[in-house]
């Protein structure tokens, strides 16, 4: 499974990046609100850190204004993908996009259907909302088991990208489904390699080789 972080904070970025662990980024109109840095600036930085596809969202709803915006994103950096809402107008954009070339993530996905008329448009990634679902007391994991399930029937190349994670169980659930990407809040993917029984072991492995008195190397 890939990961991606979920996030415009470019120092998060670059540090998660410098482990080799991560595959790409996505944000949002929310995150860059957040990240207080201007759009074309901060996407273009996040682009230069990481190889792998950056998302950045249109916030028009037209089809024809997402197009445009499109086009500005895409002349951020080669490896933009455009991340469009789930909508009519921005399926259409994804059809036209996709045939053009570019990478696509068709978001806000909270149903089965919404995600089989994404894989239609040609999306290069359908975002499932797992946490907000959750917090309706709808069970996210089941759609993306159910888009795994359509995607499969019909080979459809669109991958699932988990999206909206809180937990570190999401991560776990969605990877055991066979989502091909989750993106992670910073937080959560510094959390995966946390164990306990990892920090005593090697806790008491240091203070025994200590007794030895021996150096590697
Ligand atoms: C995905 O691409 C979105 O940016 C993100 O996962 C939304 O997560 P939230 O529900 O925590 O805002």
């Amino acid at each position: 499974m890939k990961f991606f972080v979920d996030t415009a904070d470019v120092s998060e970025i670059r540090e998660l990046n410098d482990t080799g662990l991560l595959d790409g980024v996505t944000t949002n109109p929310s995150l860059i609100m957040k990240s207080g840095r201007d759009i074309v600036e901060v996407t273009k930085e996040i682009c230069d850190i990481v190889d792998g596809p950056v998302s950045a969202e249109v916030t028009a709803t037209e089809y024809k204004e997402m197009l445009t915006q499109a086009a500005f994103l895409a002349k951020i950096a080669d490896n933009i993908c455009i991340k469009l809402p789930l909508t009519m107008d921005g399926l259409k954009a994804c059809k036209a996009l996709t045939s053009d070339g570019h990478k696509t993530n068709v978001t806000l996905c909270f149903s089965a259907n919404q995600a089989l008329l994404a894989a239609k448009a040609g999306a290069t990634f359908i975002s499932p909302f797992l946490g907000r679902l959750d917090d309706m007391g709808i069970d996210g994991m089941e759609l993306i088991s159910e888009i795994r399930t359509i995607y499969d029937n019909y080979d459809f190349d669109t991958e699932i990208l988990a999206a909206s994670i809180r937990t570190v169980n999401h991560v776990k659930d969605a990877a055991l489904i066979g989502s091909d990407v989750a993106t992670v809040p910073p937080a959560i993917l510094k959390a995966l390699v946390k164990h306990p029984l990892t920090d005593k072991g090697l806790d008491a492995f240091l203070a025994d080789w200590a007794k030895t008195g021996q150096n590697i190397g």
